[in-house]
């Protein structure tokens, strides 16, 4: 630990720390763009200038490292003339149209340039327009408003572990875009909509739909993975408007895999079945609940007594709430053999057997990245756990060894060398003759 001195206050802060880091711990607000916890530092912004005792000018508290003994001023006079120096070449290009962007009301230029920015621009030149860029179908771009921060490439790079988007040129001319004539793809891409500080990358299912203050917030988890990822619910009169990330250091950290971020469409689309319907004179009639739930009881009574009780069962998706699921399980007992079940897509059970309780990962989340060996069975790691690939590969680049089995080619585009097998039941798979190799001779490192 290392003693510094923080706008007058003593404090002890890790040796390696940087001033960012002490602000953080003393609960010191230092106004930055490009500087995110989980991310590299860039230092490229400038916003985060503070006078440091005896430095000839102010230094970026993102990259400087604490010392013995130093003195950090954050909001003294110089201190916040530089910030504002900084947020004035940020705006001289930036447009003025808070009013009709998406980023209104959470944008971090925009509070920042309340308490930084001038009431007038001394800059009296053309504003540069930059061509927008086709990401794809859910990240929308607004270029001109981009202020060069990297935290979208950073990303890319450091977290999902693809690199669709980087910068080109320098000075007037840099440009964020993605390789020629690709899209974003990957599965955590919506993160760097969160990420971006200003408007220049926002959601595309959402634009122009509703205002962020007109949206009311509900917790919620994630029913689309094994994962949980905690989910804040946005909702504007009855109807789901957007979901974004809940941070949860356990779980999902601050992080939301597309289909998280995404799949509330779902609930919103055309084709959804949202009201009862029954089938009258071979036509699909809509009815009422009540009329619809009389129906259901009155054919379920007549099966059982025509057929027994043993002919019902009960399927429901997991995709139910666990007070659901109880219910369904409550009603099978009760009016049928007991007979209920969640698992629509497996067709091999015979390892319930061997088994008791729910199965479940075994360990803490979190704990994932501590591992040193991981085998993966029959899992396209990306597609299926977006957020568990984001944690082994931390742990990969740390030295873990991760090997695969999968029969389906393209289980991981970063592994190598993958054992591809046929699919086998786990009769098979228990019975096989076949060895398997060591773990250590599959070893591969993936790519930091
Ligand atoms: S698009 Fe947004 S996140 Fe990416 S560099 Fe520009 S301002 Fe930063
Ligand atoms: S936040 Fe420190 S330079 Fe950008």
């Amino acid at each position: 630990m290392v003693e510094i001195e923080l706008d007058g206050k003593q404090m002890e802060v890790a040796e390696g720390a940087t001033i960012m880091d002490a602000a953080n711990q003393a609960g010191i607000y230092i106004p930055h763009f490009c500087y995110h916890r989980k991310l590299t530092i860039a230092a490229n912004c400038r916003m985060c200038l503070v006078e440091v005792e005896k430095a000839p000018k102010p230094l970026p508290a993102c990259a400087t490292p604490v010392m013995k003994g130093m003195k950090v001023y954050t909001h003294s006079e110089q201190a916040v003339t530089a910030q504002k120096g900084v947020m004035e070449f940020l705006l001289i290009n930036h447009p003025l149209d808070c009013p009709i962007c998406d980023e209104g009301g959470e944008c971090q230029l925009q509070d920042l340039a309340v308490g930084y920015g001038a009431s007038g621009s001394r800059y009296e030149e053309t504003k540069r327009v930059v061509t927008d860029k086709n990401l794809g179908p859910l990240i929308s771009t607004d270029m001109t408003r981009c202020i060069y921060c990297t935290r979208c490439v950073r990303f890319g790079q450091e977290i999902a572990g693809v690199m669709e988007l980087g910068m080109i040129g320098r000075g007037e001319h840099a440009e964020i875009i993605t390789f020629v004539g690709k899209t974003v793809d990957s599965e955590l891409s919506g993160n760097v909509i969160d990420l971006c500080p200003v408007g220049a990358l926002t959601s595309k299912p959402f634009r122009f739909t509703a205002r962020t203050w007109e949206l009311t917030r509900k917790p919620a988890v994630s029913p689309h993975c094994g994962l949980g990822s905690n989910l804040t619910v946005q909702v504007k009169q009855n109807r789901v408007m957007r979901v974004l990330p809940r941070e949860n250091e356990a779980i999902n950290e601050c992080w939301l895999s597309d289909k998280d971020r995404f799949s509330y469409e779902g609930l919103n689309s055309e084709q959804r079945l949202a009201r009862p319907m029954l089938k009258r004179g071979g036509a699909w009639a809509e009815v009422e609940w009540q009329v619809a739930l009389d129906y259901v009881a009155r054919e379920l009574k007549r099966i059982r007594e025509q057929h027994g009780a043993s002919s019902i069962g009960a399927l429901a998706t997991p995709h139910q709430t666990l007070e659901e699921l109880f219910l369904l399980g409550k009603l099978a007992r009760g009016f049928a053999s007991g007979s209920a079940d969640f698992r629509l897509r497996q067709s091999d059970f015979s390892a319930d057997r061997h088994r008791t309780g729910a199965p479940w990962l075994g360990m803490k989340i979190a704990d994932l990245n501590a591992l040193e060996r991981v085998l993966v069975v029959g899992s396209t790691l990306r597609k299926d756990h977006p957020l568990i690939t984001h944690r082994l590969r931390q742990a990969a680049r740390r030295n873990m060894q991760l090997n695969l089995i999968n029969p389906s080619p393209g289980a991981s585009r970063r592994a190598s060398p993958q054992e591809r097998t046929r699919p086998y039941s786990s009769a098979t798979w228990r019975s096989t003759t076949r060895p398997l190799p060591s773990c250590t001779s599959w070893a591969w490192w993936w790519p930091s």
